[in-house]
C-alpha cells in the first residue's frame, strides 16, 4: 500500500504556486451541466475529487473534454440520466452537488446518499428542507435522494445552521426556479461566492454571495462561459502552516490575501511574521512558536478545514494552546496519531488541550481524513528521525502534487509503496 515517507527536521524554505480551490470547483463542475452549451473551466486542481466528479458527469451523459491537467470543456446537451449512484457518491461527498444542478435544470434527480471525510455526521437536511421550500418533492428510498418537481418557483429559505453544501445545493436548483429565491443565513466561503459568479457569468442572476443573505432571480436557461478558478484557501493555508512548524520561509504565490485573513492573523499570534503583497502571502517562522486560543467557524472565522493543522503547530509552541472544533463533531481523530509522535493533547468534547512540546519524534502515522492527514504530514516534516503515513489516498483527495511541492520547498518525501523502497528512502536520505 502506498505511503508517504518523510525525513523530518529541515526547515521548508522557498516558494510555491496554489492551485485552484477544490471546494469551488467541484461546485462549479457541477453547475456547468446546466447549461446546453460548452462551458470551459480553467485553474481546476487535478486532484482525485475533481477527477471522480468529472467521471459522474460523464457517466450520465455530460461530455468532458480535458484541454490539460487544469482545463476542461463540460457540454450538458447529452445528459441521458439523472441518477448518478454507485462509487462516484461513495468515494465524494461532492457528487451530492449534482442533486441541485439536475435538480435545477431538469426538475429532478436520483443521487445516492453521500459519503464524505468521517469528521461527523454529515446530515443533509437543510439540503432537503431547500429543495422542498422550492417545490420539489424529496424522499430518501433504496439509498437514494430522490428529488423532483412539476415547477421550481422561488421562495424565502432560512438556513438552520450555515451549511456551505446546503447553500451551493440550494443555490443551484433556484438559478432556474421562477421568481425570487431569497437564502438566509447563508454561507459565505469564498467557494459559495466562486460559483455565485461562476452561476452568472452563464447568465444567472444571483447577487448578495459573500453575505449571509443570497438573493436568486431565476431565468429561464443558462449559456456557455470560461471561467478561472479562484486559489485554494486551503492548500494556501497549509503551507503557510508548513513554514511555521519547520521553522521556514515560504511564499505562497497565486493566492488572494484576503480569504488568507483568519489564517495569517493567527501566524501571526503564534509569533511568524507574514508579509502579504497583491497575489502572495510570505510566512516566516524563526522565533518559537507561542500558544494561542482558537475555534472554528465559518467564513470569515478561522477556518475547520485549517483545524488540524494549526493544532499541529501549536504542539509545537510554548505554553498550553485551546482549540475549539465548532463545526464538526468528530474532527480530532488525528490527535492519536499526534500523540504517537509525542503530542501532549487532551480532547474533551469539541475542544483539545494541547501542551507544547519542544519537538515531535517521527512514527508510523495513519492518516485519519483529508485535512488530519496533511497536518500529520506537517508534523513529519517538524519531527525528528523518519516518519511513514499510510492512506495517503485522503490527502491525494485535496492535493495535487503534495510531495513534490514540498520537495521543491527542501522537504524530504516520497511516496513508497514497498518495505524495500521506504529501506531504500532511508538508506539514500540517511
Ligand atoms: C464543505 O463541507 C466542505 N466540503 C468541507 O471541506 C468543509 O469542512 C465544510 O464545507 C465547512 O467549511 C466541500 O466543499 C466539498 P457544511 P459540507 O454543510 O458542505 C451541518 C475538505 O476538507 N449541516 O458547511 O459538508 C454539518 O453537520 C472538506 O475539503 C447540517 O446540520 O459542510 C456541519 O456541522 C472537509 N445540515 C455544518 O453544518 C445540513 O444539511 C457545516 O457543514 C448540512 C450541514
Amino acid at each position: 500500500m502506498e505511503q508517504y515517507a518523510i525525513k523530518g527536521g529541515s526547515p521548508l524554505v522557498g516558494e510555491v504556486e496554489i492551485g485552484g480551490a477544490k471546494n469551488a470547483a467541484l461546485a462549479i463542475l457541477a453547475a456547468s451541466i446546466m447549461t446546453d452549451e460548452t462551458v470551459m473551466i480553467e485553474n481546476m486542481p487535478d486532484v482525485r475529487d475533481t477527477n471522480v466528479l468529472l467521471q459522474a458527469i460523464s457517466s450520465i451523459g455530460g461530455i468532458v473534454e480535458r484541454v490539460d491537467r487544469h482545463t476542461v470543456k463540460i457540454n450538458g446537451s447529452q445528459i441521458h440520466d439523472v441518477v448518478i449512484e454507485g462509487d462516484y457518491i461513495k468515494k465524494i461527498r461532492a457528487s451530492y452537488y449534482l442533486l441541485g444542478a439536475l435538480l435545477g435544470k431538469y426538475k429532478k434527480a436520483e443521487v445516492a446518499l453521500p459519503g464524505g471525510c468521517n469528521i461527523g455526521s454529515r446530515p443533509i437536511d437543510q439540503h432537503i428542507k431547500g429543495f422542498k421550500a422550492l417545490g420539489a418533492s424529496v424522499k430518501i428510498a433504496h439509498g437514494l435522494i430522490i428529488a423532483e418537481a412539476e415547477a421550481l418557483r422561488g421562495n424565502h429559505i432560512y438556513m438552520d445552521v450555515v451549511t456551505v453544501g446546503a447553500t451551493i445545493n440550494v443555490m443551484m436548483a433556484a438559478v432556474m426556479a421562477e421568481g425570487l429565491t431569497i437564502i438566509e443565513n447563508a454561507a459565505k466561503e469564498p467557494h459559495v461566492v466562486d460559483l455565485a459568479n461562476f452561476l452568472n457569468s452563464m447568465g444567472a442572476n444571483i447577487k448578495g454571495a459573500g453575505t449571509d443573505v443570497i438573493r436568486i432571480r431565476g431565468v429561464s436557461k443558462l449559456h456557455r462561459t470560461e471561467y478561472t478558478i479562484i486559489p485554494d484557501q486551503i492548500e494556501a493555508g497549509t503551507f503557510m502552516f508548513a513554514a511555521a512548524v519547520t521553522k521556514g520561509d515560504i511564499t505562497v504565490k497565486n493566492v488572494i490575501p484576503k480569504h488568507l485573513e483568519s489564517i495569517s492573523a493567527k501566524l501571526l499570534e503564534i509569533g511568524c511574521e507574514v508579509e502579504e503583497s497583491d497575489d502572495a502571502v510570505r510566512v516566516v517562522a524563526s522565533r518559537k512558536l507561542t500558544h494561542t486560543h482558537v475555534k472554528t467557524l465559518p467564513y470569515p472565522g478561522f477556518p475547520t478545514d485549517m483545524q488540524p493543522q494549526i493544532a499541529v503547530a501549536l504542539g509545537l509552541s510554548g505554553g498550553t494552546s485551546i482549540v475549539t472544533e465548532s463545526i464538526f463533531e468528530n474532527r480530532f481523530k488525528y490527535v492519536d496519531e499526534l500523540t504517537r509522535m509525542g503530542a501532549s493533547i487532551k480532547v474533551e468534547g469539541n475542544t483539545a488541550i494541547i501542551d507544547g512540546v519542544d519537538k515531535y519524534t517521527g512514527a508510523g502515522i495513519t492518516a485519519p481524513d483529508l485535512r488530519a492527514g496533511a497536518a500529520l504530514v506537517l508534523a513529519g516534516l517538524a519531527a525528528e528521525g523518519f516518519t511513514t503515513i499510510d492512506e495517503i489516498r485522503y490527502i491525494e483527495r485535496g492535493y495535487e502534487d503534495f510531495p513534490q511541492k514540498l520537495n521543491n520547498l527542501g522537504a524530504q518525501i516520497e511516496i513508497v509503496d514497498t518495505d524495500k523502497a521506504l529501506q531504500k528512502f532511508k538508506l539514500r536520505i540517511g
